[in-house]
């Protein structure tokens, strides 16, 4: 009886690791031959963008959501003029994202995309201790708000290395940049809870949101890198570079 469970077990484990998901079944391939490569490309992410909005890419293959998307934390300091931290950041609308452009070279294994999001609504807990212009700015609290047709442009370098013989690859930090159109911010209980000043304040800010923005967006592109790369690398880890992009 004990011999038949260890085989049985052994089996099993066999099984369960030969199972393993290697690209997410939802992915469409593109040959490395095909001429028009990066549009092969961007049909790919559109067939995959519903999926990647739930971050069930296929029944095994789970990455994070990106509907809606998760930040945990955006901190921004300079000097005495400038500190803010925002949290539990939960964004609405990242997955209706639109590819402008892609250019996708498999030599050097480098994708650079340019979409833009029609819209983006936030909510999450702020804190800052701010200078704009002349104006000192305080408070802790709730925010919300929103950004209208912001822009990307995300590129991706890998490098491909090898794993029992095969060739694999691996993401670098993702570089993004992002552009704001137009946009709106509330920042709730400013000058703990002050009507007037906060009035004042969010009117201040929502003015100036240049250089407000200028300020966030750096730490808001980081993060994202972060996570995006993270994921991406999840996707490509157990694929080899000939099952993604076979040589037919
Ligand atoms: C990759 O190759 C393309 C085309 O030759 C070139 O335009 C691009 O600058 C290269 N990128 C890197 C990071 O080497
Ligand atoms: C890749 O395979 C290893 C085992 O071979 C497994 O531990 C890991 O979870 C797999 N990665 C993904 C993203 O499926």
């Amino acid at each position: 009886m004990k011999k038949i469970e260890v085989t049985i077990g052994l089996l099993l484990l066999i099984l369960t690791q030969s199972s393993y998901a290697k690209l997410p079944k939802s992915i469409s391939i593109c040959s490395r031959n095909e001429v028009k490569l990066s549009d092969c490309i961007i049909n790919s992410v559109k067939e995959l963008q519903p999926k990647l909005a739930s971050g069930r890419l296929d029944d095994e293959f789970i990455v994070p959501a990106l509907e809606p998307l998760m930040l945990d934390n955006i901190k921004m300091e300079r000097g005495q003029e400038f500190k803010a931290s925002f949290t539990n950041i939960n964004v609405k609308g990242p997955s209706n994202f639109i590819i402008e452009k892609l250019r996708a070279n498999l030599d050097n294994t480098t994708f650079d995309f340019i979409i833009t999001i029609p819209k983006l609504e936030f909510v999450g807990k702020y804190t800052l201790k701010i200078k704009i212009l002349l104006l000192d700015i305080s408070g802790k609290g709730d925010m919300d708000g929103s950004f209208e047709n912001s822009r990307a442009r995300v590129k991706m370098q890998a490098k491909k290395y090898q794993k029992n013989g095969e060739t694999y690859i691996k993401f670098d930090l993702f570089n993004i940049k992002i552009q704001v159109g137009k946009n709106k911010i509330n920042l709730k209980n400013l000058f703990n809870g002050d009507p007037n000043l906060g009035r004042i304040g969010n009117q201040f800010i929502n003015e100036n949101s240049e250089l407000f923005l200028a300020e966030i967006i750096p730490g808001l592109e980081k993060n994202l890198a972060e996570i995006f790369t993270k994921t991406a690398n999840e996707i490509v880890e157990n694929a080899s570079f000939d099952e993604m992009f076979p040589n037919n």
